[in-house]
Parts: structure tokens; C-alpha cells; sequence
């Protein structure tokens, strides 16, 4: 039998991450406003921290013709890679608010976003550090978007250098 597991840090609130990361989650927190959702009411925000010290955000864009939408996460990363293509990415912060009211549950990438953030570290030669938080309450911090999709399939199955 093999096992599958991975260690992760919680925080009680923001200032417990240090000055940069309590930073971005507070951006991350700000720009929850600027989401179109008009059909979920379930805005989230996203704050990307780059190596040159610079902060992207991104949100959720929804679509009548629903699965058209895009998720906070991959419009931020979006507009990282297209304003800074060769500048590493260290860390993203994800907060939201939501219609249904306040909770300390963060929201967890969905799986499209966890396999892009994936495929996102494997071109920045680095893991990116997830902070998650709800509308209030613990901060979870996770290593790596790996950590939450284990066996991810990657440019490295589809690359094979002897084909
Ligand atoms: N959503 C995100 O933007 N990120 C997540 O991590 C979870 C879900 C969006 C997609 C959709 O616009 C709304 O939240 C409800 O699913």
C-alpha cells in the first residue's frame, strides 16, 4: 500500500503571515470587489506576488453561457505572465466574499485551476506558494499547487524525449 500525503501551515490571521504576505492576501481581500459574478454572487479575488516585489491581481469573470467564465486564479496568473513574462512568481494570496455571508472555509482552487497553477510552476522552475483564507478566520498556507493534485499530469507526459 503507498500513501499519499502533505503537510500544510494554518495561521490565525493575516498579520501572522509577515509583512509581505499579509500584504498581498490584503489585496487579494480588496479586489473581491472588482469580480463580475453576477450569476454565483460568489466573488473572488486573487493577488499574485512577483520576484521583482511587484503584486498582480486578478478575479472571477463569469459568463451567462456559464463554463465560459474564469476563475480568479487563472486571471490573475493571466495578467502576471502577460505583463511579466520572465519574472518568477513567488507566492498567490485567494480570498473571497460571498453573498451566502461570512466564513473562515477558504476557498480551494477548483481543478482546472489547480492542473494551470501546476503547469504555471513548472515554467517558473518553482513551487507557488497558495494562501487561502474565507471571508475571516485561519489562513491556510500550502507549498505547492502539487501538493493538491498529486500524480498531476504535466508537459513532461507529453514531451518524452525518446518519441
Ligand atoms: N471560483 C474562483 O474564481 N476560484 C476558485 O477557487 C473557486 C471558484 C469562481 C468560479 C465562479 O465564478 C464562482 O467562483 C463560483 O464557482
Amino acid at each position: 500500500m503507498a500513501t499519499y500525503q502533505f503537510t500544510y501551515q494554518e495561521f490565525l490571521q493575516p498579520e501572522d503571515l509577515g509583512r509581505e504576505l499579509c500584504e498581498l492576501l490584503k489585496l487579494a481581500k480588496k479586489v473581491t470587489s472588482n469580480a463580475y459574478a453576477p450569476y454565483s454572487n460568489f466573488k473572488v479575488g486573487a493577488a499574485i506576488l512577483l520576484s521583482n516585489g511587484k503584486m498582480v491581481q486578478g478575479v472571477n469573470i463569469e459568463n451567462a453561457s456559464y463554463p465560459v467564465g474564469v476563475c480568479a486564479e487563472r486571471s490573475a496568473l493571466a495578467s502576471a505572465i502577460s505583463q511579466y513574462p520572465d519574472t518568477g512568481i513567488i507566492a498567490m494570496a485567494i480570498s473571497y466574499v460571498s453573498s451566502s455571508g461570512k466564513s473562515d472555509q477558504p476557498a480551494f482552487p477548483c481543478g482546472m485551476c489547480r492542473q494551470f497553477i501546476s503547469e504555471c510552476e513548472d515554467r517558473n522552475k518553482k513551487n507557488i506558494r497558495l494562501i487561502l483564507s474565507g471571508t475571516e478566520g485561519k489562513i491556510v498556507v500550502i507549498h505547492s499547487a502539487k501538493d493538491l493534485l498529486p500524480f498531476a499530469f504535466g508537459g513532461k507526459d507529453l514531451l518524452k524525449e525518446d518519441s
